[in-house]
Formats: structure tokens, C-alpha cells, sequence
């Protein structure tokens, strides 16, 4: 399908946005554009998706009603520092959404938003390498279930939620969700543009929905039960685990304690 393209004019930054009314995945649409040597920046936004992804190899649900988004990033950082794209991601989705519908938003480690205790984002980071291991570019997904879709979400799914309801007041849809992708971009592009100063980091520490809670993770095959302490300077999970303080990475462990929907 052809896109529709607009230019956006940022306080940082012009972005060019690819609009879509269906793709697969605006990951993969950003994935070809990148390929074929776009500015970094591109953004891609779909009203749905038919093969949306999140972590883990878990699908996404992408119904009509959220918001799916790609952007480009040719950054310069290590692999292991693309980590700080979807943290800084995180902390400018609940600005956005903070800013349209006041409601509090808080972040299960590592890349999910919640409101409520229900989970109303999933951001997924994919990075393509060179050969000698550096990272050619990556690819922010970020997908919000903005409102609330004609297919209720699925039972297997108790934790998806969307942000706004039927029964909320009249709402212009196209406004709020302008809006959002306008306030999200915005506060991503100033955290990305000093990415190495994680000026995001205090936020994402403070949004922690996991911090005091008591929860179970899996690491090299074992399970483990612990209490998570917080998240430190380099968005690691702390934890005390009988007595003792560990501190684990997101690409190493798997947390059981809570479900975790792919939504
Ligand atoms: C997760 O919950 O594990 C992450 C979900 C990320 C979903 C977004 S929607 C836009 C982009 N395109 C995809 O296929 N995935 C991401």
C-alpha cells in the first residue's frame, strides 16, 4: 500500500512519517526503509498490524484503536547500550499518555507500560549488526493501546488493557492520538539526542511498578523468588534475593512472578 507521508517539525528535529492504514509490522516497513538507506528518524505508523510482534517471539495484538509506531535510529552506542533506547522510550510514552489523559503510568521492567495495574504498551528495540559486530541501525517498535478495540482483548491476555473506554466522555480520537505520537517523539527525540546522559533514568527509576514487590525470575534454567529493591543507573533490576543483592539484566533472566502479556 502506497503511504502517506508528513513531515513533522520537532523543537529538535524534522522527521518524515510513513503512514499506513495496514502492514505486518511497522517494524519491518522501518526495517526496509533503513535497508534502503533512509535519514534516520523515519517514522512508521499504522493504524494496524497484521503480524505485530513483541518480545520473546510473543505476537501483538494490533487492532484498530492503538497506535503502532517504528522509528529509525542509527545511533552510535554498543550493542548492549541499545537498551537505553527502549528505557528512554518508556519514560516518553507515559509523558505522552500522562499529558492526554492524566492518568498515572508506571514501567514493569523493562519495556512495558502500564495504568492501574494493566498494561497499555509494549516497546520492542531490534538492532541489525554489521559485520564486525557494531550495530548498523536499530529499530524502535512502540505500540499503545490507545483505545479500547471493537474485539475485546482476548482472556488469555487479563492484563491488556487500552488507555481510554467506551464509556469515557466524548473524545476526538484523531486529536488525542496526534497528539500523542507528537508529545512521544518529542520527549524521545530530546532523551535520544544525549543518549549517553540517560537523562531518563531517574523517571524510569521512579515509574518502577516492580520496585517493592515480591517476584519470581528464571536464569539459566533455575527459579529463583526475590524481592526487587529497584533499578539502577544502568536499568538493571536489583533484587534481594535471601539476603543477598543481585543485580540482573534484562536479557538474561525471565520474570514469572507476573504475568506478562504480549498484548
Ligand atoms: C512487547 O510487548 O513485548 C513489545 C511489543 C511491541 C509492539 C510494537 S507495535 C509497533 C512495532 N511493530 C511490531 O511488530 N512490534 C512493535
Amino acid at each position: 500500500m502506497k503511504p502517506d507521508i508528513k513531515n513533522i517539525k520537532l523543537k529538535t528535529r524534522d522527521i518524515k512519517v510513513h503512514t499506513f492504514s495496514v502492514v505486518d509490522s511497522t517494524n519491518n516497513v522501518a526495517k526496509t526503509l533503513a535497508e534502503n538507506g533512509c535519514d534516520e528518524g523515519a517514522v512508521v505508523v499504522s493504524e494496524r498490524q497484521t503480524a505485530g510482534r513483541g518480545r520473546l517471539g510473543r505476537s501483538f495484538l494490533s487492532q484498530k484503536g492503538g497506535i503502532y509506531l517504528s522509528v529509525v535510529l542509527k545511533p552510535q552506542i554498543s550493542a548492549e547500550q541499545t537498551l537505553f533506547i527502549t528505557t528512554a522510550a518508556a519514560v516518553a510514552v507515559c509523558r505522552a499518555v500522562e499529558s492526554v489523559s492524566g492518568k498515572k503510568c508506571e514501567i514493569k521492567w523493562v519495556n512495558d507500560v502500564y495504568i492501574g495495574g494493566k498494561k497499555v504498551c509494549g516497546i520492542l528495540t531490534e538492532g541489525a549488526f554489521n559485520p564486525d559486530g557494531s550495530l548498523k541501525y536499530a529499530v524502535l517498535g512502540v505500540g499503545i493501546n490507545l483505545f479500547e478495540p471493537k474485539q475485546k482483548f482476548p482472556e488469555n491476555l487479563p492484563l491488556a488493557d487500552s488507555i481510554f473506554h467506551k464509556n469515557d466522555r466524548k473524545i476526538f480520537k484523531n486529536r488525542i492520538k496526534n497528539r500523542v505520537i507528537d508529545a512521544f517523539l518529542e520527549n524521545f527525540f530530546n532523551f535520544y539526542n544525549n543518549l549517553q546522559q540517560k537523562e531518563f533514568i531517574t523517571e524510569y527509576q521512579s515509574r518502577s511498578l516492580l520496585t517493592g514487590k515480591e517476584i519470581t525470575y528464571q536464569k539459566d534454567g533455575k527459579k529463583f523468588a526475590a524481592k526487587v529493591v529497584g533499578i539502577d543507573d544502568d536499568a538493571r533490576l536489583v533484587v534481594n534475593r535471601d539476603g543477598e543483592q543481585i543485580i540482573l539484566s534484562h536479557g538474561e533472566i525471565q520474570i514469572t512472578g507476573m504475568e506478562q502479556p504480549a498484548i
